[in-house]
This record gives structure tokens, C-alpha cells and sequence, in this order.
């Protein structure tokens, strides 16, 4: 079976507000991306990966690759306006011949092989598609203009991390243009789930934390 990573790093980082995408803020010794790089480079279920990169920083994204001595990255393409234009072209890239495809935030440095075992797992047993979640410990309501519209049974909710693993044919149909509202989604799960695919769960983890704001940033370096 041959597996593929996406990797998702061509957004600009604008609520983490510093001078580059967020991407190439420096987290430990490197930016931010070497991580990730490192980590599913090192993932013995992943066979290759594509990195999608903002417009002018394909170059760097590549000479990092190197510098961590990442074997296994096959590409870097250019990143689009919204998450879902950026998945697209990275999954454009990744050949015909491949049966499961992964996508992963770059924003999420701390991936490990457990929770990509655990999905590659899941979708072993017929699913076309699985998602590492988290209990949501708050109570959630739905609000509208400030003021409460519903309370959600938190029983049923999670949190949905990244990364998902999908069957590949699934996943390309499922971002194919002719389809509606794909710019708004925030996960890939969610246009298969539109598509009429069967996504299964599996345990996330705390520190596949996305790196959103300045206070995340200082959590993740902690946690290095
Ligand atoms: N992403 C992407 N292309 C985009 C938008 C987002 O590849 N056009 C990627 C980001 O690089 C990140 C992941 O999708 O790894 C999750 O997005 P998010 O956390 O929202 O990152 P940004 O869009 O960079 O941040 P912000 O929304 O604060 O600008
Ligand atoms: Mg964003």
C-alpha cells in the first residue's frame, strides 16, 4: 500500500500576526515547518510527501527539506487562497498510483507515528475516511448576535485534528470543483463527509495543537 502526506503550509499565519507565514516563524531552532517535515519524513507508514508552500516560498520550504535530510519529499507546489485550493494542489501532485492519501496542517508541528498508525489503521477496516479527535471538556452553545440560540449536547461533539487519512480516490473526488461551498471548509473530512463518505474517528492527541495565535506558539515550543 502506497501512502502519501500532504503537507499544508501555504497559509499567511495572519491572527499569529508576525512578518512571514506562519510557516516559517522560527519555532525551535528552525521555522516552524522543519518540524513537521522531519516528523512525517521519519513516519515509517509514509512513503512520500508533497509540501504546499505560500507563493515565493517554495524555495525555502525545499532547502529546509534538505536541511533536516527529509528523503521522502517528492514536491513542493504552490499553495491557493483558501486551505481547500491548497489541499487540491498537493493532492494534483501526488501520482495515480497512490491508495491512501494524508493531509496535514503545518500549523500542527508535532505529529507523530502513533496517531498516522492509528488512522491508516481505521481506514484498514473499510472506512474512506479517518480523523484524530478530542473530547470538547467545555460546554458549547450556539450563539447568534451575543446572545444564546442553543445548547449543544456535548456528549456527541469533538474536536477534529489533522492529520486525516483518506482512501486517494476518495479524497480526489470529493475536492473536485464542480462541488459546493469547498472554500469554506476547515478540514478535508468535511468534503468527503459532503460527498457521501464514511469517516471514521480515532484518539487525537494534545499536542497536534494548531498553532493559531501567539499563545499557541509559546505552547508548542514548550512541549518541544
Ligand atoms: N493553509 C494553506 N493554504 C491556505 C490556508 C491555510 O495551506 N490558503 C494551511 C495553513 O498553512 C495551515 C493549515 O492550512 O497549516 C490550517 O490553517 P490556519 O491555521 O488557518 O493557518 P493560516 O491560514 O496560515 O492562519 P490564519 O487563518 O490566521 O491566517
Ligand atoms: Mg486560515
Amino acid at each position: 500500500m502506497s501512502v502519501w502526506a500532504v503537507l499544508v503550509a501555504a497559509g499567511r499565519g495572519e491572527r499569529l500576526g508576525e512578518d512571514r507565514p506562519k510557516a516559517f516563524v522560527r519555532l525551535g531552532e528552525l521555522p516552524l515547518l522543519a518540524e513537521p517535515i522531519r516528523r512525517l519524513d521519519e513516519c515509517a507508514q509514509i512513503d512520500h510527501v508533497v509540501i504546499v508552500a505560500p507563493p515565493e516560498w517554495e524555495e525555502p520550504a525545499i532547502l529546509l527539506a534538505e536541511e533536516v535530510g527529509a528523503s521522502k519529499v517528492a514536491a513542493c507546489v504552490t499553495g491557493g487562497a483558501t486551505r481547500t485550493d491548497s489541499v487540491r494542489a498537493g493532492v494534483a501532485d501526488v501520482p495515480d498510483d497512490a491508495e491512501v492519501i494524508l493531509v496535514h496542517d503545518a500549523a500542527r508541528p508535532l505529529v507523530d507515528d502513533a496517531v498516522v498508525e492509528r488512522l491508516i489503521g481505521a481506514l484498514g477496516e473499510g472506512f474512506d475516511g479517518a480523523v484524530p479527535v478530542l473530547p470538547v471538556p467545555d460546554t458549547v452553545k450556539r450563539v447568534s448576535e451575543g446572545v444564546v440560540a442553543e445548547t449543544l449536547d456535548r456528549g456527541g461533539l469533538v474536536a477534529v485534528q489533522t492529520p486525516q487519512a483518506f482512501v486517494a480516490s476518495v479524497l480526489r473526488g470529493a475536492l473536485n470543483p464542480v462541488r459546493a461551498n469547498l472554500a469554506q471548509a476547515t478540514d478535508c473530512a468535511s468534503l468527503v463527509e459532503a460527498a457521501g463518505g464514511r469517516v471514521t474517528t480515532v484518539e487525537g492527541d494534545e499536542r497536534l495543537l494548531k498553532v493559531t495565535t501567539p499563545a499557541d506558539l509559546a505552547r508548542v515550543r514548550g512541549w518541544l
